[in-house]
């Protein structure tokens, strides 16, 4: 059975209260995600693997350490785990970028697809799936379900914020994904969104509301 993790980091914690807060605007909302999202990554990416060499500094040659080359893929999930992308990018810029464009339908719940575009090299990669939310999970497990048969092998889903019912969907589906979050809340309400939660994610970073 895969893992939960959440982060309990201060900083973490402290913007997120800032993103939840229905009182910030987009251009706020925008770069607390892209903070988070960059803070989850630097927690996330704790096991990369590391290799030793040797440089010269300008007073004597130095045994150090440097990633493994250990490859890596970020699958966002259109349109929200878009807002995440760039703040991990900014610390792993050599990451490959893969899309998933799926939305969740307002009247079924069920995610609907229409995109879907991987690196070339997909089964050497470790994939991160990113998304702000995992409300129902349905979305997250139609991703994963396309990543994998596209040839996606190791995966891992980051979120900012899980519901209880969107882990155990994506558990019952897919046991080898570890779950990494900001926040596991309360629960769902009767229009499946998360509460508290933040709202609407997508909405929010695009200002489409
Ligand atoms: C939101 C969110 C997730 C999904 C979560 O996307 O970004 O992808 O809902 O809900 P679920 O766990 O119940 O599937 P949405 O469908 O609103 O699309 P958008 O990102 O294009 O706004
Ligand atoms: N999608 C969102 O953007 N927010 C929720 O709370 C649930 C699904």
């Amino acid at each position: 059975m895969g893992n939960v993790y959440v982060f309990d980091h201060p900083l973490i914690q402290h913007k997120l209260t800032h993103i939840r807060d229905k009182r910030t605007g987009t251009k706020e909302f925008r770069e607390l995600v892209e903070e988070v999202a960059a803070l989850m990554a630097y927690e996330i990416t704790r096991d990369m693997p590391l290799r030793e060499v040797t440089v010269e500094t300008p007073v004597a040659p130095a045994r150090c350490k440097v990633l493994a080359g250990k490859k890596l893929g970020l699958v966002p999930i259109l349109r929200a785990g878009l807002g995440m992308v760039d703040g991990i990018l900014r610390l792993i810029p050599a990451a490959k970028v893969g899309h998933i464009g799926l939305y969740r339908d307002p009247e079924t719940l069920e995610p609907v697809k229409y995109y879907a575009k991987m690196p070339s090299d997909i089964e050497e990669r470790d994939l991160i799936v990113i998304d702000p939310m995992l409300a129902t999970g349905g979305s997250a497990a139609a991703a994963i379900q396309m990543i994998k048969e596209m040839g996606g092998r190791s995966i891992k889903l980051m979120c900012l914020i899980a519901a209880p019912e969107g882990i155990r969907r994506v558990h019952g589906e897919h046991d080898d994904v570890d779950i990494y979050a900001a926040a596991v809340d309360e629960g769902l309400n009767e229009k499946s969104y998360i509460v508290p939660g933040l709202g609407d994610a997508g909405d929010r970073l695009f200002g489409t509301r």
